[in-house]
């Protein structure tokens, strides 16, 4: 009997005595490391700064090997944007978004009777904007890259001669968009159904197409040979991109958006992005509410979060597009009297209805909208995130848009084209790829940007570095990063308890709340479905994959790239 009652004790102190579990921590570094969708991208862009390289050579390298490695969206024939802090504290932003072409017109996706023709601003070189990723990782380059372009492209282009190893997701997606990339090419290209798992994946034309860019620079994408190709097999397929608008493309460095949240100092996106002014006034319209006390992803927090996201969205319809054509009031939009009357509405005793919510009033505003040629969103975005040795740091989101961009892929150069001319509003009110209402400020108009939700993110937190973070997730990725931020800074947990805790998501319209299938309680979505909320679990099985770099107490760095997909944190 007393051995019994020895073994239940002994039981019962295992049991309730035991501590809590430890917090589960993503990859740790010491001083420097790269996180993104592929781990041989993590690889070369770590090596780069083992060499010495900084975060802006690895930005180049990470990119371009995405390009290789990550056809779904890693790309040279897309775009970006890239937020920047510098080891004393310097913040800047560079814009690398694709362009609607000289030829573009407003109309250019409707019929006679003025209705959006399916299909053609979404597939095929029709819905192609001017690629802007070349520009961009030169422009970084240029003005705070180190090493010679030549050493960074030199591993690269070995990964595209040699070849890399196909993932079980990456056959899996392949097969998925086999018959829509035959349709749009007419014949099986590269990315096919027949590529397996655990094969070695090697794609030649673009190891020669990044040995004449490592030879002759940006010139080589923009004005010379590479240019000459892609201009000509466009226009074989039905586009309108001429050398005038490569010739003309230019990256563009942009103010970050800047805001505190309690004592942190969140620095996003600017205009053309809506992320970082959404992600600023969703927060700033939380912070008043002690959203810890709450509970993660609980009924209040959710609420909260939910009908904050809503407002910001609404405004984002209305008021957001390319800032070099459009006046967007942004200090309008972040003003704290602004932001707290738009909440004035919310109890967390019912849901307050898409339909009696709209953009916000701010007075004597006028949109001024340039129409003329200016003088002078699905999860197929990928995002990478570096912190150097020296301290700097680099967030990266970067897209063709959709799987694959308009599936269109240029067999002599080897990679796809971007399907960008989605993101702008075809015709306002009609909902785009991710069923975005866009309205009159993002129309489209030559040469101007179309509206991104790319929302690549710093924080400092009582003034020092502190995350690094974004994600792919088309409409969904203003939101991810939002409950990032709050997972960490909010919820205590770790970076990679953030990334992989399950996400949800509002857009204002349609008028339900996303959320990743089989990741939240019943019980929960049954009493949020009880205030009024309709509860999707179907429309996006994958709400964002989060890839961020959090800077611990010790000085260290932790990773968090998501499980959701490949994805991988590499540093030393
Ligand atoms: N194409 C996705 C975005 O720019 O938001």
């Amino acid at each position: 009997m007393k051995i019994k009652y020895l073994i239940l004790l002994c039981t019962w102190c295992a049991l309730s005595c035991k501590s809590e579990p430890n917090p589960k921590r993503g990859a740790i570094a010491e001083t420097a490391m790269v996180v993104s969708a592929r781990q041989e991208a993590s690889q070369i862009g770590s090596d780069i700064l083992k060499q010495g390289g900084n975060a802006f050579d690895a930005m180049f390298a990470t990119e371009m090997a995405l390009a290789v490695t990550y056809p779904y969206a890693g790309n040279l024939g897309g775009g970006g944007f890239m937020v920047y802090r510098l080891n004393d504290g310097e913040i800047g932003a560079l814009d690398y978004r694709e362009k609607a072409p000289l030829a573009a017109t407003r109309d250019m996706y409707l019929d006679s009777l003025g209705n959006v023709i399916p299909d053609k601003s979404t597939v095929g070189a029709y819905a192609v904007g001017v690629p802007g990723t070349i520009a961009g990782i030169f422009a970084a380059h240029e003005k705070f890259g180190s090493l010679p372009v030549e050493t960074i492209l030199k591993p690269v282009i070995a990964l595209a001669e040699n070849g890399f190893t196909i993932t079980q997701k990456q056959e899996k997606r392949f097969a998925e968009y086999d018959s829509i990339i035959s349709a749009v090419n007419g014949k099986q290209v590269l990315v096919n159904k027949t590529v397996k798992a655990n094969t070695l994946f090697k794609n030649t034309a673009l190891a020669e197409t990044l040995k004449r860019i490592a030879k002759n620079g940006r010139e080589e994408f923009y004005t010379g040979q590479t240019a000459t190709q892609l201009v000509d097999f466009i226009s074989r397929n039905g586009g309108i991109i001429t050398m005038d608008d490569l010739l003309s493309y230019e990256a563009k460095w942009r103010e970050p958006i800047q805001f505190t949240y309690d004592n942190l100092n969140v620095i996003s996106m600017s205009p053309p992005s809506s992320g970082g002014l959404c992600l600023a006034q969703i927060m700033k319209m939380v912070e008043p509410y002690d959203i810890s006390q709450f509970g993660h992803n609980s009924l209040k927090s959710m609420q909260i979060m939910v009908e904050a996201e809503k407002q910001a969205y609404a405004d984002r319809s209305y008021y957001l597009g390319d800032s070099d054509f459009v006046n967007v009031p942004i200090q309008a939009l972040l003003d704290g009297k602004y932001l707290k009357n738009r909440m004035t509405g919310f109890s967390f005793e019912r849901a307050t209805p898409s339909s009696t919510i709209s953009y916000g009033d701010i007075p004597n505003y006028s949109m001024e909208i340039s129409e003329g040629i200016h003088p002078q969103e699905h999860e197929e975005t990928t995002h990478y995130s570096i912190v150097d040795q020296f301290g700097n740091a680099v967030a990266v989101t970067s897209t063709l848009n959709g799987a694959y961009g308009s599936k269109l892929f240029v067999e002599d150069l080897g990679f796809f084209l971007n399907n960008e001319m989605d993101d702008f509003s075809s015709k306002p009110g009609v909902p785009n790829v991710y069923g975005l209402i866009g309205g009159k400020a993002n129309a489209i108009a030559p040469q101007k940007r179309m509206l991104s939700a790319m929302t690549p993110t710093i924080v400092e937190r009582d003034d020092k570095l502190f995350m690094v973070l974004g994600t792919p997730g088309g409409s969904t990725i203003i939101t991810s990063v939002f409950q990032t931020i709050m997972n960490v800074h909010e919820f205590g947990m770790t970076m990679q308890e953030a990334v992989d805790a399950p996400r949800f998501h509002h857009q204002w319209l349609p008028e339900e709340i996303r959320i990743e299938p089989g990741r939240f309680d019943k019980s929960l979505l049954k009493q949020l479905e009880a205030k009024g909320y309709t509860i999707n679990e179907t429309r996006t099985p994958i709400i964002g994959k989060v890839d961020a770099i959090l800077i611990l107490e010790t000085g260290q760095l932790e990773g968090g790239a998501d499980y959701r997909g490949d994805d991988s944190a590499i540093g030393f």
